[in-house]
């Protein structure tokens, strides 16, 4: 047994912080984000919207779009770095909220691989015969770790959440998945505090060596997908999408270079939401689908990277 694809959702929050708002709070210029990181704007959570009620939201438009209920699933699995509540995990929240009680239901924080984990983790559940219909999460509140007196970070992070609809079938419809992390970088990027290792002065925010993470990030990546094509014997000219980790528009130009696609065989979002961490992937996946590019049929790659540092692949017949 394997497991495909049948609907896909995302959200992103209402509320608007663009390139020239930042320029009036901190020392930057819009046209040195958007060169530097092809950002333009990042969705912010209104004040008391939370993680998972993006999270509920993305679901709720998966299921829809696949004509699913809500009673039917029997897996829940959300990645994410920026929980609701220390406990229960984000999971059990959303369960609780889409009320189909019972099943297992996990958080999985892989920042901003969570969702290629979650993905993993819900494809294995249906190949191993514990799962028929799953979800796969990705939703963060990142505005909430973000320093906005940092301009290396604060320019980067948004708010928002996608989801994926993912049912038995015999045919194959996620082909494969690859997961890595390497807890030996964890200084290059991290939230500087937390309920264990006790809270930051002035607040638990993302840190990060920028220039030194974007070059790892490249050679990781292009790596990454070598590893994906390889395993499956798949060539690169093949591909019909590229659905990359929106971080930062140089990072994603280096990896379709890499494999030889041009700009327009890939799903680019970079510009309106910025870097959203583990809902990033399955954002970009509903927009390519909803706007009629990512068709039935399509070989899709997946990547990500993110804090760990972490990185995955997934390779998808839509
Ligand atoms: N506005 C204006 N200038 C800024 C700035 C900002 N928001 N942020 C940094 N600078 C300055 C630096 O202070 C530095 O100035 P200096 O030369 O006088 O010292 C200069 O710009 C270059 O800094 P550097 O950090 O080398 O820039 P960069 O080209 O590497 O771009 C990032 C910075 C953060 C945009 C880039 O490194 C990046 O995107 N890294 C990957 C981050 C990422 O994807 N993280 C998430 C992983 S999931």
């Amino acid at each position: 047994m394997r497991s495909r694809i049948v609907g896909t959702g995302s959200y992103l929050p209402a509320g608007v912080l663009t390139n020239f708002d930042l320029e009036k709070r901190m020392d930057t210029t819009d046209a040195w984000i958007r060169e530097r990181t092809g950002i333009e704007r990042r969705h912010i959570v209104a004040p008391g919207e939370t993680t998972v009620d993006m999270a509920e939201h993305a679901a709720r438009a998966a299921l829809e779009a696949a004509g699913r209920s809500s009673a039917e699933v029997d897996l829940i699995v959300v990645g994410t770095c920026t929980p609701d509540l220390q406990f229960p995990n984000a999971g059990v929240m959303l369960q609780g909220r889409l009320g189909n009680l019972g099943c297992p239901a996990l958080g999985v924080e892989a920042a901003c691989s969570g969702f290629i984990y979650a993905l993993s983790l819900a494809d294995k559940f249906i190949r191993a015969g514990e799962a028929k219909l799953a979800l796969a999460v990705g939703a963060e509140s990142l505005s909430k770790i973000t320093n906005y007196n940092d301009r290396g970070t604060a320019i980067l992070f948004g708010d928002g959440a996608g989801a994926v609809l993912l049912a038995a079938d015999e045919e194959p419809g996620i082909l494969s998945t690859h997961l890595h992390a390497d807890g030996s970088y964890l200084p290059l990027l991290r939230c500087s505090g937390g309920v264990s290792a006790g809270h930051a002065p002035g607040g638990d925010y993302i840190t990060m060596a920028g220039s030194e993470v974007f070059k790892i990030a490249v050679n990781m990546l292009a790596r990454a997908v070598d590893e994906a094509l390889e395993a499956n014997q798949v060539s690169r000219s093949d591909l019909d999408w590229l659905v990359p980790h929106q971080a930062n528009i140089r990072i994603i130009q280096a990896t379709a270079r890499k494999l030889d696609l041009p700009l327009d065989r890939v799903i680019i979002t970079v510009a309106d939401h910025g870097n959203t961490s583990s809902a990033s992937v399955p954002l970009a996946l509903d927009i390519g689908v909803r706007d009629g590019r990512i068709k039935r049929g399509d070989l899709l790659l997946l990547e990500a990277f993110g804090g760990g540092l972490t990185w995955g692949s997934a390779l998808v017949r839509y």
